[in-house]
């Protein structure tokens, strides 16, 4: 009909490097630390989202890849929350809502799909109500690790500390071409079925001894972060997301009843890169993993050919999708090294890798224009 509006919006997934674990408020979605990440390529990965309302709608609905999902509590805290902060004249404020949402990437891989989706979300309903300030407040609404999908290249997440969360918001860290890094996302597929995060979370609160000691070190580690960022400082950013990484799956094994999200596939990764950066001699790759079995490593764009050709001769690997980059002179591994710890290939099972997506950083949600998050809808 005439009355009724359409908004669109892309967003990519975000890795955190130094990860949110745990709440302060869970209706406000307040996190207990600050968390910064890096925002992947929308040219790879991106969930793209039209929003239409009308009066003829009877009630919200919300659609991923053409299959009807229920709408959470969380979503429907983010139309409620931008339905108060409508700017447009109509009635826009009390009709209904229809959002349809795709994914570029697979949903249940575990691949951050709800940084990318709620983050979309909350973009294309702020367009539709044609509000955009407040954005952090309302994408961290649809999932906390949203709001940082607003920003391109490097962000940080402030835990704040009001009780109404007006200060617990993201901002941008620095541009993606402040510093060309790489993200070498190894799908290792489903594993058991891991637990959501939101309830691993707050049984993480309820039962962890350890999360005390994971939050009194996190300042310095934050910290460290920032200065690698700015200095570009490649072996200090990729051991703090190393350790960090480590030290959330060990607060997650230490929730009781227990929280097991990496597989057997997982920790081969992580100990193929200590081992490869010990046979390098200096720090070729870093990691780190989420809620799930998938591990990201990060690298200098130089070492991704070396660091994929390590990668396959240690792991049967389905595909590899992007960028390998040219072979750079910068190898000191031994051309028979297996990186299985075994000298020789083949010598111990090797583990799968279903695909190897080899990513750059890229642009934030509010940098992706409506045109083109359209035209990527089609
Ligand atoms: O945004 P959520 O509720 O899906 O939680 C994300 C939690 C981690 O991915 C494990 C860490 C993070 O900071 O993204």
């Amino acid at each position: 009909s005439d009355e009724s509006f359409i908004a669109y919006a892309a967003a990519a997934p975000n890795l955190a490097l130094i990860k949110y674990w745990g709440k302060r408020d869970s209706r406000l979605v307040l996190p207990l630390n600050n968390s910064i990440s890096v925002t992947l390529d929308d040219q790879l990965m991106r969930t793209v989202t039209m929003a239409t309302a009308s009066p003829e709608f009877a009630e919200d609905f919300v659609e991923l890849n053409g299959k009807p999902v229920e709408v959470t509590d969380r979503m429907r805290a983010v139309l409620q929350s931008l339905r108060q902060r409508c700017q447009r004249g109509q009635d826009l404020a009390s009709w209904k809502v229809r959002v349809a949402t795709r994914n570029s990437f697979p949903t249940a891989a575990g691949l951050a799909s709800s940084s990318s989706g709620l983050c979309a979300f909350a973009v294309a309903v702020a367009r539709l109500a044609d509000t955009l300030r407040w954005l952090s407040t309302v994408a961290r609404l649809g999932s906390g690790s949203a709001c940082r999908s607003l920003f391109a290249g490097f962000a940080e997440w402030s835990a704040g500390q009001r009780p109404d969360g007006v200060d617990s918001t993201a901002s941008q860290l620095a541009s993606a071409g402040h510093w060309d890094l790489r993200v070498l996302v190894c799908v290792v597929g489903a594993g058991a079925k891991s637990a959501p995060s939101t309830q691993a979370m707050a049984r993480t609160v309820a039962t962890s001894s350890l999360l005390p000691a994971r939050l009194s070190c996190l300042p310095d580690r934050l910290a460290a972060v920032r200065e690698a960022v700015a200095g570009r400082d490649f072996a200090s950013l990729a051991e703090m997301s190393m350790r960090d990484s480590n030290c959330l799956h060990a607060v997650c094994a230490d929730t009781y009843p227990p929280v097991h999200y990496l597989t057997d596939a997982s920790r081969a990764i992580i100990d193929f890169v200590h081992r490869l950066n010990e046979a390098s001699g200096r720090v070729v790759l870093g990691y780190t993993a989420d809620a799930g079995p998938n591990v990201c490593l990060l690298a200098q764009p130089a070492d991704v050919h070396l660091a994929a050709g390590c990668l396959q001769r240690a792991f049967d690997i389905g595909q590899v999708v992007g960028d390998l980059g040219e072979a750079a002179d910068n190898s000191k591994v031994p051309s028979d090294w297996a990186g299985d710890g075994s000298g020789g290939e083949g010598a111990t099972a090797r583990h799968r890798i279903e695909s190897l997506l080899i990513c750059r950083l890229g642009r934030g949600a509010l940098d992706i224009p409506q045109a083109e998050a359209a035209a990527w809808f089609d």
